[in-house]
């Protein structure tokens, strides 16, 4: 049992010697929503490919590169590859991206995904941020994961930082977005839910379902890096309409969603 330090020495230390600049502002792209990599100016780009022990991404819509780019003036880390726990990953290794961020000494993050709208008054191409994450904690072997053991009772308490969470919404005000907030509700996926777990997520006071970024967010936080997460909603949950759920939704929404999510993306990193 090796700690993340160890075990992901070879990647830092490979990192640190391509790396262009130490990024200020690290992305996580969700599902369907890669493309805005493209839309900022890149300086270089590392396939996790490259990186030996990377886990490998093998969902649809997630290409494994970190891209160092600039926008506006703010160096970023765009991380085009999410690495869930349904693809059959520790978590170790699905907080790998989160881990790599605060190694190059980024200080804000902003984790972005599709997920389900639980909440009646949202509908698919809504943009969420999520003023709460819960459904999950970080499991696993504590001591494998530097920083959690000293202080588990913080690490379930932590949320999205206020701060960036506020500059989030301010640039939704200037963009002319209606940013809805919510609680974000975890499962474990692969599987989309059954109605009635969507009836469980709704009680539990979920807005929207997804199968990610909670962890990530938990990570972040204890890291010390400012954490917002944002959601666009890509369809509506399970047992809340007639229509069927698939992936193809999800990243169809994606593409009707792009232009408001890259301006929000975008308005907030100048507001950083
Ligand atoms: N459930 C879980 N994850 C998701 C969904 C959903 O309905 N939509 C996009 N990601």
């Amino acid at each position: 049992m090796t700690d993340m330090n160890s075990e992901y020495a070879e990647i830092i230390s490979l990192l640190k010697k391509q790396i262009p600049f130490e990024p200020e502002i690290c992305i996580i792209l969700g599902s369907g929503l890669g493309d805005f990599a493209e839309k900022v100016k890149t300086i270089k780009s590392i396939s996790t490919g490259s990186l030996p022990g990377y886990p490998a991404s093998t969902v649809v819509g997630h290409s494994g590169f970190l891209h160092f780019s600039n926008y506006s003036g703010k160096k970023l880390l765009i991380v085009q590859g999410r690495i869930h726990l349904y693809e059959g990953y520790s978590l170790k290794q699905c907080i790998l991206p989160v881990y790599i961020a605060k190694c190059l000494n980024c200080r804000n993050i902003l984790l972005t995904n599709a997920a389900g709208g639980m909440n009646k008054n949202f509908k698919p191409g809504d943009l969420m941020l999520a003023t709460m994450l819960n459904g999950f904690n970080l499991r696993g072997r504590l001591n494998e994961i530097p920083g959690i053991a000293t202080n588990q009772e913080e690490a379930y308490k932590v949320r999205p930082s206020k701060e960036l969470n506020d500059i989030v919404n301010c640039a939704a005000k200037l963009e002319g977005i209606s940013l809805r907030e919510g609680v974000y509700w975890y499962t474990t996926g692969p599987s989309y839910e059954t109605p009635a777990e969507i009836k469980m997520g709704i009680n539990f006071g979920g807005d929207a379902v997804g199968m990610s970024t909670v962890h990530e967010a938990i990570y972040a936080s204890l890291a010390g890096l400012k954490t917002a997460s944002i959601s666009c909603i890509s369809n509506y949950a399970a047992g809340l309409t007639s229509k069927k759920l698939s992936h193809l939704e999800v990243i169809e929404t994606g593409e009707l969603i792009k232009t408001s999510f890259e301006n929000l993306i975008k308005r907030t990193i100048e507001l950083i």
